[in-house]
């Protein structure tokens, strides 16, 4: 797809000109700060890296005067999320608001206002991926979204390179960091899975509203994703089968460990040309110890593709977390520089 980057002239006549990538962040959380904190960290060496310079024009907020992790110049920071995925000046509009409204909307206005999306927003896009890769197509922009399955693990696009010259025909894997910090924390620590549940809101890797995590639905929205790009369908998280970790007591990991097993939630999906499609499933399964997801711990996650040609491949790496999410972010500016 044809990139819009504009580039902008720079302010001294005669020099030769300097593309400038504008970015309008929306949300400045654990997400928003971390890629506020790489953006600042990569600017002087940005332009010889990619090819441009990328420039935080302005961050949205809901609440301007609350203290932040990440130091941002008061006079870019506005709460006025609107005014900022519709200005004409900004290039890249990142997301990083989460929940459905106004990210939705917000999204979708930066679209049709001509302006490249990135986010982390499976919440989002997974309920309409179809409805939103249309508008990205229609207003010839970029829509990113790396940082929504997996965190920092590159997983969309090695599965759409792979699917270049390969076929998918599963896949399985540990995609919900906050559900596997718990488990993990119940099985090593022993502690129980309301103690591990606050652990894991405190290192603020559970979502706004924890029963995403723990009822299997935040792993079902990055499997519907997923589905997408490794067998180019569109299903639904509510079309997949889902069952959560909030009836995983400690006594069953004990009873699992007895038996050389751990638990892990597991998003597993499969073409099947018997049943006319794909079998997907979210659910907490009992790994062997020397399986590579029983080492898979706390905000890891790992996903094992199974090919026709390549065979079996395996990615693991932070799923959660601030500069592992927006690394993943940032990798997706870039290649809005590179497309
Ligand atoms: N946390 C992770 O490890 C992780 C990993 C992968 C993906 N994600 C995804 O990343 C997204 C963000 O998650 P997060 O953990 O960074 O959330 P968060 O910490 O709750 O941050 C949300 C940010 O959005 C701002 N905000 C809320 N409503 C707004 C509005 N109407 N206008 C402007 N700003 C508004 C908040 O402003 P104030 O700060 O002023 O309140 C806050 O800065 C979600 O889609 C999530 O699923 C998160």
């Amino acid at each position: 797809m044809e990139s819009t980057l504009i580039p902008r002239l720079s302010p001294i006549a005669g020099v030769k000109r300097r593309r400038i990538l504008r970015i309008g962040l929306l949300g400045l959380g654990v997400v928003g700060s971390g890629v506020a904190h790489i953006l600042d960290a990569i600017h002087s060496t940005a332009y010889a890296q990619c090819g441009a310079e990328i420039e935080l024009a302005a961050v949205a907020v809901l609440h301007k005067e609350k203290q932040r992790a990440v130091r941002v110049p008061h006079n870019i920071i506005t709460n006025d999320a609107w005014s900022v995925a519709t200005d004409p000046e900004i290039d890249v509009i990142i997301e990083v608001i989460g929940g459905e409204e106004p990210a939705r909307s917000l999204m979708r206005e930066a679209l049709n206002t001509g302006h490249h999306v990135i986010t982390a927003n499976k919440l989002v896009l997974s309920s309409a991926l179809s409805s939103f890769h249309a508008l990205a197509r229609v207003n010839r922009v970029q829509l990113l979204y790396e940082a929504a399955v997996c965190g920092s693990i590159p997983v969309l696009r090695s599965i759409n390179m792979l699917r270049q010259t390969d076929e998918i025909i599963s896949l399985r894997g540990i995609v919900n960091g906050s559900t596997n910090y718990i488990l993990t924390a119940m099985a090593q620590r022993g502690i129980s899975r309301d103690e591990a549940i606050a652990e894991a809101r405190a290192a603020g890797f559970l979502e706004a509203d924890p029963t995403l995590d723990l009822s299997g639905a935040d792993a079902a929205q990055k499997l519907a994703i997923l589905i997408h790009h490794a067998f180019g369908e569109y299903v639904l998280p509510n079309e997949i089968e889902t069952i959560g970790i909030t009836n995983i007591s400690h006594s069953d990991i004990a009873d699992a460990q007895r038996r050389g097993f751990t638990v892990k939630l597991v998003a597993s999906a499969i073409r099947s040309e018997r049943c006319g499609g794909i079998i997907a499933r979210v659910a907490p399964e009992e790994i062997p110890f020397d399986h590579p997801f029983a080492s898979t711990n706390n905000e890891l996650n790992t996903i094992e593709l199974q090919t026709r040609y390549a065979g079996p491949q395996l990615l693991s790496g932070k799923g959660a977390g601030s500069l592992p999410t927006a690394s993943a972010i940032i990798g997706d500016v870039v290649r809005v520089i590179r497309l």
